[in-house]
C-alpha cells in the first residue's frame, strides 16, 4: 500500500483532517505535515513539506489541500520530479493518474464538499498509471528541461 503524505493551509485545515481518518479507516500509512490548526498560515509552506516527503521517497504520493487548491498547485510543480494535479471532480483525478502519472493531489476546501473529495482522493489512489508508451514519453518530456 502506499505511503501518504498530506498536507494543508488554515483553508485545507478541516478537510485534511477528514481525508487522514478517512485514508487511517482503509489501512494507510499517513504522514502529516501540519498544519495543525485553524490560525492563517502560509500555504507554500505546508505544498513543500508535502513534496520534500516525495522527492525524498520517504512517501509514495502525496495530498495538499488549500482554499482552492491553485496556490499549492502552483508551489508543488515548482519542484523536479513533482507531477501534483489539480481535481475537483473524479473524472481528472482518475485521468491523471492514467496519463500523467500524478504523485500529488491538489484540492481547494472551498471548491469541493467533503463526500466528492474522498472520492476524489479514493480514485487518485487506486489508479495506476497507464504505463502507456505514448504516456510515459509525454511525462518524461515534462521533466526536460
Ligand atoms: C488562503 O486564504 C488562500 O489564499 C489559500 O488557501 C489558497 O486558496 C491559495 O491558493
Amino acid at each position: 500500500m502506499d505511503k501518504i503524505v498530506i498536507g494543508a493551509d488554515h483553508g485545507g485545515f478541516e478537510l485534511k483532517n477528514e481525508v487522514i481518518s478517512h485514508l487511517k479507516e482503509k489501512g494507510y500509512e499517513v504522514t502529516d505535515v501540519g498544519t495543525f490548526s485553524a490560525d492563517s498560515c502560509d500555504y507554500p509552506v505546508y505544498a513543500r513539506k508535502v513534496t520534500d516527503k516525495i522527492v525524498s521517497k520517504e512517501c509514495d504520493k502525496g495530498i495538499i489541500i488549500c482554499g482552492t487548491g491553485i496556490g499549492v498547485s502552483m508551489t508543488a510543480n515548482k519542484v523536479k520530479g513533482i507531477r501534483a494535479a489539480l481535481c475537483h471532480d473524479v473524472f481528472s483525478a482518475e485521468a491523471t493518474r492514467l496519463h500523467n502519472d500524478a504523485n500529488v493531489l491538489t484540492m481547494g476546501a472551498r471548491v469541493v464538499g467533503p463526500g466528492l473529495a474522498l472520492m476524489i482522493v479514493d480514485t487518485f489512489l487506486n489508479t495506476e498509471f497507464s504505463n502507456e508508451s505514448r504516456h510515459i514519453r509525454r511525462v518524461n518530456m515534462i521533466e526536460d528541461d
